[in-house]
């Protein structure tokens, strides 16, 4: 897929001077998330769930899904990011299930229909279009499936980029931006707090947005 784009070259450079263990973690609330809202692997036929995750940087949400049973397709725009998820997926024994694929989401999405679309904290400083990038995740839910937005609704003060720079939108707002017709049951569309841990093990309380849609056709 083509990566040769301004998206590529920036996160790139940002993960190849990023400490590789940043990120390996599963986030928190997609890991509630998924835990409460898909708790079992599995698609709609009963077979092993399909998963897609969408800008996974280090890979965190996509090996936790894959230790879970997930079959995950995990998308980044940085080579240096999906390669650290390869080789973390081989060292955790799961690397049949997880399968690391470039993409600038904002010019090619994979083909295909997945049980599980979650994107986490998708952001990026650049000009892309998002809102556009979210609905194509919503076509790409297979009936029966999950979508999962996790977004910041706030920043905590170590992150790189300053809350004076945006706007956050409501979680109703990223629902509203979706565009979906009927056909969809909002299974969760709030904005909770919790406790964040910076780099050097700080603390501060920031909120998130987490938007969970089932497809019910
Ligand atoms: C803020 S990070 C979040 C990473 C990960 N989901 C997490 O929660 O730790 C945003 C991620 O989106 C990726 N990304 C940004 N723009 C992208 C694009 N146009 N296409 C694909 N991935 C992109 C970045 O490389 C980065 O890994």
């Amino acid at each position: 897929m083509p990566t040769d784009t301004d998206s590529a070259a920036f996160w790139e450079q940002h993960y190849a001077r990023l400490d590789g263990a940043w990120g390996t973690h599963p986030n928190p609330v997609v890991a509630e998330a998924v835990t409460a809202l898909a708790p079992e692997a599995r698609g709609a036929s009963g077979a092993p769930g399909t998963a897609l995750d969408l800008g996974c940087g280090h890979g965190g949400d996509a090996l936790w899904l894959a230790a879970r049973g997930w079959d995950v397709t995990a998308v980044d725009v940085a080579p240096t990011a999906l390669d650290r998820v390869a080789e973390r997926a081989r060292a955790a024994g799961v690397a049949d299930r997880v399968h690391p694929v470039a993409h600038d989401l904002a010019r090619t999405f994979p083909a295909g229909t997945f049980d599980l679309v979650g994107a986490a904290y998708f952001h990026t400083p650049l000009d892309i279009p998002r809102d556009a990038v979210l609905r194509r995740a919503a076509g790409a839910v297979a009936p029966h499936g999950l979508l999962l937005i996790v977004e910041h609704a706030s920043f905590a003060p170590w992150s790189w980029r300053s809350e004076d720079e945006v706007r956050f939108p409501t979680p109703d707002e990223t629902l509203a931006s979706l565009r979906l017709g009927d056909g969809w049951r909002v299974e969760r569309c709030d904005a909770p707090q919790r406790t964040a841990t910076g780099p050097q093990g700080q603390t501060a309380t920031v909120t998130d947005n987490v938007i969970a849609l089932r497809r019910n056709t």
